[in-house]
Order: C-alpha cells, then sequence, then structure tokens
C-alpha cells in the first residue's frame, strides 16, 4: 500500500504535535506514532518549560545559565535563539488551551526552579506539566481535518534518492513503515519528513523514560546517511523513585527547588560536599554524588526529604508524586523518598541546523532526536520541552518557505519480503534486548574507563552482527526493529564515548577526570561511511 501526502511526521510528542499543528491549515499531514499517540516521554514530563516569564529575570541569565549547565560546550547562537523564542512558545501553548499553575493571589503563572537555573523561570502544571500539554495537544489534533493520525505504526527506515541510486543531492522521499495491526510494511512518499522521535534512554536498564525511547529516528537518520553528534552525553536525572514495583517513576527536580533535600540513609546531608549549589547543583553533578555515595557505602539508593515542608503544600505542589508514592506506602509529607539516579536523556542526536533541517533535504529532526547545540555536555532541567516547541516552530516556517516542492516522481519500491520468513526464535530479541542493557548500565554509565568502554563495544560488535542476521532472515516486528535501532544506538555512544579523552558534562571517566584545557572544546561528530556534505 502506498501513501501520499505532503508532511510525514513521525512521532506525536511534543514536537511532533506541535509541528502539525502549526503546518495543518496549509497542509496534508500524516502523523505516526508507534503506540497510542499520546505515549512519549513529553507526556511523564513533571517539571514545566523553561522561558523568561517574570520581570526580575532577563535572557541574558537564562542564557548563561544554559552555558553554564552545558561545560562549555554549547552552541551559543542556537541557545540564544532558543531563549528568545521561549515566551511566545509558551504564549502559544496558552493559545492551544494549556492550563498552567497561577500563584495563590492567581495574578501570574506559579514558576518554580531546578537545578543549573539561578531564577525561578519554570512555568508548570502542577507535577504534571508534560500531560497537560500531551493531551491538550493531542485533542488540537484529534479534531484537524488536515490531520490524519497513523498509531501502532512504526517507521522502519527512510526512503532516500541516494538509496535508490540517485545519489546527485540525497533527498528524502518518505518512510517504510510497519502497521502493526495488519503485519504489513507500507510506503509513505512525502514532500517532507520530519522525525520526531524522541531520545535513546532505553538502552540502558533503568530510565525514566517510556518505551518508545528506543533512539528509533537517530537510528533511521544515521542509516540513512545523516550526521549525528555528541551520544556520549547522556543525562542521568539523580531522582527517580526506588520502589520494586515502580517502573521508572520520576521524583521532578521542582521538589528540591522548593526546598527538597538529599540526604544518606542515616539521614546526613551530603550535597554541600559536592557543590557550593548543593541540591541546586546541574544533573551531572548531582547525579555522580548520589552514584558516588551509593558506591562508597553500598547503599541501594539515598533519600529525598520534603517532608519539613507543610503537608499541604506538598500535596498542592506535588499532586501526582504524592498520590504514586501514597501508593507504595510512602507518604512523602512525613518521610523521606528513596531515590536513585536512572537514564533520562539523550542530549546528542541527528545534527540539524536552526531550522531543525538534517544533512538530507527535505528531511527535518526536532525535539530529543535532534542535536541543535542547546544543550552542550548537560541539558539543563526543563530546556528540553522548550527546544521541542521552538525548533517545531523553526522548521515549520522553514517547510512553509518551500510550498512549492512537488513530490518527486520516482516510483518508490515497495518493502521486499520476498527472502524472509516468521521467526522462530524470537528468544535471540528479548537476550539481546536484556544483554544491550545491562551492560550500557554497567560499562557506558554516569562513571566510564577505558576498559568499560572497550568491553562494551566489543560486546556491542557481536550483538550488531547477530542482529543484523536476524534482520535479513525473518520478518520484521516491533520489537526486533527497537533492537536493532538500540543496538546501532548504542554503538554511537560507545564510540563517541571512547573518543572524548576528557571529563565534560555527563561524560564523566576516571581515565580522564579533567577537562582538556589544551583545545578548544569540541562536539563529537560521526559520519556515516561515504558522507558527503551536501549543502
Ligand atoms: P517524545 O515525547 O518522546 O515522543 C516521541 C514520539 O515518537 C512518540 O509518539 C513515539 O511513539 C514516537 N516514535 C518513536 N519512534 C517511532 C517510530 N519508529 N515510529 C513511529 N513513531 C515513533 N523536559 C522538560 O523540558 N521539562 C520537564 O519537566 C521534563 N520532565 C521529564 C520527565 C520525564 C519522566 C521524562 C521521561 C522526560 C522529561 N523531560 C522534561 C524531557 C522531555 O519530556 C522530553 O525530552 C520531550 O518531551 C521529548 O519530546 P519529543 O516530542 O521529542 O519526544
Ligand atoms: C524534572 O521535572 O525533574 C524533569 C525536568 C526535565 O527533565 O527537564
Amino acid at each position: 500500500m502506498q501513501h501520499n501526502t505532503d508532511i510525514l511526521i513521525i512521532g506525536g510528542g511534543a514536537a511532533g504535535l506541535s509541528l502539525a499543528l502549526r503546518l495543518a491549515d496549509t497542509h496534508h499531514i500524516s502523523l505516526i506514532s508507534k503506540g497510542i499517540l499520546r505515549e512519549g516521554s513529553t507526556l511523564y514530563a513533571q517539571g514545566g518549560v523553561a522561558a523568561v516569564l517574570d520581570p526580575q529575570d532577563s535572557i541574558e541569565s537564562h542564557v548563561q545559565d544554559t552555558l553554564a549547565a552545558g561545560a562549555n560546550l554549547c552552541n551559543e547562537d542556537i541557545v540564544r535563539f532558543t531563549v528568545e523564542h521561549g515566551a511566545e512558545s509558551i504564549d502559544w501553548l496558552i493559545k492551544q488551551g494549556i492550563k498552567f499553575t497561577h500563584t495563590s493571589n492567581n495574578k501570574d503563572y506559579h514558576l518554580t526552579q531546578e537545578g543549573g537555573h539561578s531564577q525561578r523561570r519554570i512555568i508548570h502544571a502542577q507535577d504534571a506539566s508534560g500531560r497537560a500539554i500531551e493531551t491538550t495537544l493531542e485533542h488540537k489534533v484529534r479534531t484537524h481535518p488536515n490531520i490524519e493520525i497513523y498509531e501502532h505504526h512504526n517507521a522502519i527506515d527512510l526512503i532516500t534518492s541516494a538509496k535508490m541510486g540517485k545519489n546527485n543531492n540525497n533527498s528524502c522521499l518518505g518512510a517504510y513503515i510497519l502497521d502493526r495491526k495488519f503485519n504489513r510494511v507500507e510506503v509513505f512518499r512525502a514532500k517532507h519528513t520530519v522525525l520526531a522521535t524522541g531520545g535513546a534512554s532505553k538502552v540502558y536498564l533503568y530510565t525514566t523514560n517510556p518505551d518508545t525511547s528506543t533512539g528509533d529516528g537517530i537510528a533511521m537518520a544515521w542509516r540513512a546517511g545523516c550526521r549525528v553528534a555528541n551520544m556520549e552525553f547522556n543525562q542521568f536525572h539523580p531522582t527517580c523513585l526506588y520502589h520494586s514495583e515502580a517502573k521508572s517513576f520520576l521524583i521532578t527536580e521542582a521538589v528540591r527547588g522548593e526546598g527538597g533535600i538529599l540526604r544518606l540513609p542515616d539521614g546526613t546531608s551530603f550535597m554541600k560536599k559536592f557543590d557550593k549549589r548543593a541540591e541546586l547543583a546541574p544533573r551531572d553533578i548531582v547525579a555522580r554524588a548520589i552514584d558516588h555515595e551509593m558506591k562508597r557505602l553500598g547503599t541501594e539508593c539515598v533519600y529525598l526529604d520534603i517532608s519539613h515542608k507543610p503537608a499541604k503544600f506538598i500535596s498542592r505542589m506535588f499532586p501526582t508524586i504524592y498520590e504514586r508514592c501514597l501508593e507504595y506506602g510512602i507518604d512523602i509529607t512525613k518521610e523521606p523518598i528513596p531515590v536513585v539516579p536512572a537514564a533520562h536523556y539523550t542530549c546528542g542526536g541527528v545534527m540539524t541546523d536552526i531550522n531543525g533541517q538534517t544533512d538530507i533535504n527535505q528531511l527535518y529532526a526536532i525535539g530529543e532526536t535532534a542535536f541543535t547545540g542547546l544543550h552542550g555536555a548537560n541539558r539543563m532541567a526543563s530546556n528540553s520541552i522548550l527546544e521541542c516547541l521552538v525548533f517545531a516552530q523553526s522548521a515549520s516556517k522553514h517547510i512553509l518557505k518551500q510550498q512549492q516542492n512537488k513530490i518527486e516522481d520516482i516510483e518508490l519500491p515497495s518493502w521486499d519480503e520476498s527472502r524472509v520468513t516468521d521467526s522462530d526464535e524470537e528468544v535471540v530479541v528479548t537476550h539481546n534486548w536484556d544483554e544491550l542493557r545491562r551492560f550500557m548500565w554497567d560499562y557506558v554509565g554516569i562513571v566510564r574507563t577505558d576498559k568499560r568502554l572497550k568491553r562494551a563495544k566489543s560486546r556491542v560488535n557481536l550483538l550488531l552482527k547477530e542482529i543484523d542476521e536476524y534482520y535479513g532472515n525473518f520478518r520484521v516486528t516491533s520489537d526486533l526493529l527497537e533492537l536493532r535501532n538500540l543496538a546501532m544506538v548504542a554503538d554511537l555512544i560507545i564510540q563517541s564515548a571512547i573518543e572524548r579523552k576528557e571529563s565534560r558534562g555527563l561524560h564523566y571517566t576516571l581515565n580522564y577526570p579533567d577537562l582538556n584545557t589544551e583545545h578548544e572544546p569540541e562536539n563529537t561528530i560521526l559520519r556515516p561511511k561515504g558522507f558527503v556534505e551536501h549543502k
């Protein structure tokens, strides 16, 4: 089956939905998500969106905080561009109907503070900001006549002119998409294709992310011939609830912003020992401090304590966390919360320019899947949804300028299944999935060494070979596609980590524990085989 559309948007999070809404009045949109539309990291975001909204705050202050958190590796022009578009992005969200929390006198929006921010500048909807954003935009998208939604559809690979043997000026012509209900692969031909597939934190055993975060967009873009950058910078959120029944439940950094204190099992607070900003130091520092203390004491978790604040304030500010913890028998108004760090955010990704344009014509990448240069070596809290919104806007403007583009008149080949059969060994997929995520956690986690990275590299090489053989012989399934992408992204992370001979931001290695000050800091740019810069 072949579909024709103006814009193919792969991903239904903050990035994909806001782009769809910005283009739908003039274009036909096909919006693809591999599960139900709302399932993705955006839905689970708690803290909110950073933007300069308080007259006491300034663009310069938000810029400087972002640059400092990014450990001198952010692209300052991109930081300024993003921060300058912050207030108008929030305004756009409010116009879409998102109800942010007000101050108690109802006059202004309430702003919280998180790690790395020197000011209160996080606008939020209690502690469920992502849910408010995702569900409101979802409603708008579902009721727009120009947007066709394809849920339970996995994008497999991009269709490019280069892959079809037309090598001059590589362009994206659409994608192969697996319709999971009918188990068939369909061709989507599009004038413009947008990867808005989120991050890759599922590459680690413990993560705050939902199951959708398997790095599909990064892997697809890499296979199609795009450069990726800074994949070694995986952010670990310091405070994920530690409880045997809680699967990846985050305790927002805003709890620390409102006075929460990190404590060891004996009740001692410890963050001041590591950074003068204590609980409000950037995430890399807090996560590493917790990891250090857990390893030093051999404990399974540390504790986050907000119980000294009035119970009413806690349950009003953090109703989701309060209720959820209570389900597990933890009353956060009376006792500390057991927490551990977990993989949270992929700072690297598909390289794009200020318009979200990748190395391939007519192919864009926005949101967590992209590398714009905003985050440097460490993303500052609540700058991510901001990036989704700002780059959805700039990509939409860029696409609108190119309205005259016609769909190329090339016949796109159907998906070839002539040489594959149904798998009789699904265990290969589950086994490799577990193995990959465990060695990434053990060898490529918060603290790295040359030896661990070397071990990880030889394991990932074996897995890639095995997965490749399996992929060549058996019909594709969602699990197989995700495993193939995760293994590819793991390889990109390991290669990038091996290349960086210093500790900077989120990349910390015992072999090079300091910053390399001999050279100007550089991004780690990986180029696919035969990469030719077309622009
Ligand atoms: P996502 O929201 O992850 O959406 C990805 C979409 O792509 C999904 O619809 C998925 O189905 C689809 N997809 C993926 N692969 C395929 C494929 N192969 N085929 C078809 N569809 C595909 N950031 C902040 O700024 N503030 C916060 O308060 C905050 N809190 C967070 C709390 C949690 C628990 C988590 C996990 C993250 C948080 N973040 C926060 C980070 C932020 O939520 C994400 O970076 C951001 O929402 C990513 O949006 P996105 O649109 O790029 O991707
Ligand atoms: C949080 O609420 O702590 C997460 C914020 C973020 O990831 O930006």
